[in-house]
């Protein structure tokens, strides 16, 4: 049987790289796509999502528009980064329209879907968590209905790519982070900032992967100029934690989704979000004391796989 997966996203560069790596994986069926604010304006993750879906022909996949700001914190896009628009800027003419998108609001195509499949959906979160946050308001009983949740996001050193301490999907809504993180009781698996610079593959890999000769490899090619640029600049290289590398930080939490065996060390801690700290709002916390006497703990992953995930890469360009 298939592994049955909701993505939700916002979809700026990674997250059309980590979009494209599960449409490539024969073991995987995605009921739908689900889309934030985030990277981008909510139109624009949108729009992204489905230009993705056009360049891999899977237009047949459901795509749902969610949350367009955070529950509590003021909008942040990163724009500077992935380009105004979310996808370096690089327009298609011929781009789908926002018309193909469902009626059906995002949140509530999560429980529908998840209440139709009861304990076999994994939900991998690649954006800010405010359509979970929402989810578990509207339906308490959601979680416990999940299959797992990856998510990428937070920090395990208090190193920010964001903020001083803040990684920017915790960052973008702390308090959806918070009671994600708080509610979510399903087997919950953290990609994180630190964990994605360590486990970054060598630049050389990215320019063999952009040189297929293929649709894919040529959008993906356009789209990750302006990325491409944005990590030479001197403030990007202050946030890796382990020296240039490429870092397609949704893609871990995607592809350990998909293949459990990427995933060669981890940990188990009971984690939260801290809301008030002037440097640290946003930050995520490890209570490796269990001082918070949380039953529930994150598996926090370490190490993956680099060749596997490499192949994984490969296959979504082909
Ligand atoms: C996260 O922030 C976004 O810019 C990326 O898409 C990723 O989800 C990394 O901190």
């Amino acid at each position: 049987m298939k592994k049955k997966l909701i993505i939700d996203v916002d979809t700026g560069v990674d997250d059309a790289q980590a979009i494209m790596v599960a449409l490539a994986a024969p073991s995987v069926e995605i009921l739908g796509i689900t889309c934030c604010h985030g990277n981008t304006t909510l139109d624009h993750a949108c729009k992204n999502t489905l230009r993705v879906l056009k360049v891999c022909n899977r237009l047949d996949i459901p795509v749902y528009r969610g949350c367009a700001e955070p529950l509590l914190a003021r909008k942040l896009h990163a724009g500077d980064f992935h380009g105004k628009d979310g996808l370096g800027d690089a327009p298609d003419p011929d781009a789908p329209g926002l018309e193909l998108l469902q009626k059906e609001k995002a949140v509530q195509a999560m429980i529908k879907l998840v209440n139709e499949n009861p304990g076999e959906v994994t939900l991998v979160a690649t954006a800010p968590l405010t359509n979970l946050a929402v989810a578990v308001k509207l339906d308490p009983s959601f979680p416990e209905k999940l299959k797992a949740l990856y998510i990428m996001g937070g920090n395990t050193e208090s190193r920010g790519n964001t903020t001083v301490c803040g990684e920017f999907n915790f960052v973008a809504d702390p308090e959806a982070a918070y009671v994600v993180l708080d509610r979510y009781t399903c087997p919950t698996h953290i990609a994180t900032w630190e964990f994605s610079c360590r486990n970054s593959l060598p630049w050389s890999f990215c320019d063999t992967w952009l040189a297929q000769d293929t649709d894919k490899a040529h959008f993906m090619e356009r789209i990750s100029c302006h990325t491409r640029k944005m990590v030479q600049t001197e403030r990007y290289q202050k946030e890796l934690v382990a020296g240039p590398g490429f870092n397609s930080c949704d893609t871990y939490a995607l592809a350990a989704a998909i293949d459990s065996s990427l995933v060669t060390e981890s940990e188990e801690v009971a984690v939260t979000v801290e809301l008030e700290g002037t440097y640290t709002r946003g930050m995520m916390v490890l209570d490796y004391l269990d001082q918070l006497d949380k039953k529930h703990k994150a598996s926090i992953m370490k190490k993956v796989d680099c060749e596997k995930f490499r192949q994984m890469l490969m296959d979504a360009l082909k």
